[in-house]
């Protein structure tokens, strides 16, 4: 690779926007940048004008990264393009959920498991927005004091369901989420399995399980939508190991890279606060011996998406930049 990359972007919609964004932002080598979804078009991403190109094998010729940021699925762009893309010559870097759990594939959050990458055979899965944001705050504490539970409860906003999640909040979509969003609160997000957790609640446990290399690790999640643009906040209880005191805590969460710590327990984060940042925040933080509860947030589009995959892409290319 030279010293600016090819790089393609599959999915002009809020991840895809977010990722032209943070490619900008961060200063990413780029020769030249590729926009491709379902249907050829002019559309402005992050406030730029691009001539979208239809996402079919032959448009990643020539491509060193790509990333995907379309739909999941059977039909989804990944199952149906990351191959053609790798065989391409491509490090594919995906957004969906299609190969998170996939043991030939490096699921990773920079700040915790970046070693996870050497010997990539090509693509490489982002997880899903909750769990990254959790993991980002738990690897240190796993470190510090070892976990033997986390019980965690989500307040996602609707931009995580994509641009139908936004329009249920702004213009009364109705197909986006199971109940009405408008002044609500709907604890399902995706299907549910015979166990009675929803998708996005086992995505949290494997993924959770697999970035830790902690396979047997008891985590349950709540996952809740809530009428908030941007930004996934989460209530976190975790039981540990060995006993904590609440300055080691602080100071464990205060060195861990990507988590940046509100200045005392009156301080918080808040959706709205955080949004249009690239970090994960934490806050209410108490300590009780081998129980720590803290309140994290971080923008869902940013760490959750876009941020996390730019970074595994500046892992590759040997630009790390994990703060
Ligand atoms: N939103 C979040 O907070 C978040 C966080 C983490 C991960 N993700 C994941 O990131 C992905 C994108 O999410 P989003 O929020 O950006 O969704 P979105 O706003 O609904 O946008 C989806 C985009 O994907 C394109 N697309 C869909 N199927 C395609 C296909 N087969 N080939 C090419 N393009 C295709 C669509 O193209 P057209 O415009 O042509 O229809 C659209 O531009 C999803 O897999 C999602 O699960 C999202």
């Amino acid at each position: 690779m030279s010293d600016g990359y090819t790089v393609a972007i599959v999915g002009a919609g809020l991840v895809g926007d977010r990722l032209v964004a943070e490619l900008r932002r961060r200063d990413f080598p780029l020769e030249e940048l590729r926009i491709l979804a379902r249907s050829a078009r002019s559309a402005v991403l992050a406030g730029e004008k691009f001539e979208v190109g239809v996402a079919e094998p032959e448009a990643f010729e020539g491509v060193d990264i790509a990333f995907f940021a379309g739909t999941e699925g059977e039909k989804g762009a990944a199952v149906q393009l990351a191959d053609e893309a790798i065989s391409r010559g491509a490090v594919v870097i995906d957004n969906g959920s299609d190969f998170r759990l996939d043991p030939k594939v490096p699921l990773v959050v920079p700040e915790v498991n970046v070693a996870s990458l050497e010997g990539h055979e090509g693509l490489i899965a982002n997880a899903n927005c909750s769990t990254t944001q959790m993991v980002v705050t738990l690897a240190p504490l796993a470190r510090e004091f070892g976990l033997k539970k986390v019980v965690v409860s989500t307040y996602q906003a609707v931009s995580g369901a994509g641009r139908s999640g936004v329009e249920a909040l702004e213009n009364g979509r109705e197909d986006a989420f199971p109940r009405p969003i408008v002044g609500n609160a709907i604890p399902q997000i995706g299907g549910f399995g015979d166990d009675g957790y929803t998708t996005e609640e086992t995505k949290m446990r494997e993924e959770t399980r697999k970035i830790l290399s902690l396979p047997d690790l008891p985590v349950f999640a709540t996952a809740v939508r809530i009428p908030v643009h941007t930004g996934h906040a989460e209530s976190v209880y975790v039981e540990t190991e060995h006993e904590a005191g609440l300055t080691e805590v602080l100071e464990a969460l205060g060195a861990a890279p990507g988590v940046w710590l509100a200045d005392d327990a009156s301080e918080f984060p808040t959706p709205l606060e955080v949004a249009g940042e690239e970090g994960t925040y934490v806050g209410r933080i108490r300590v009780d011996g081998r129980v720590i509860q803290y309140w994290c947030v971080a923008d869902n589009l940013l760490k959750g998406a876009a941020t996390n995959a730019v970074q595994i892409a500046e892992s590759l290319i040997g630009v790390r930049t994990l703060a």
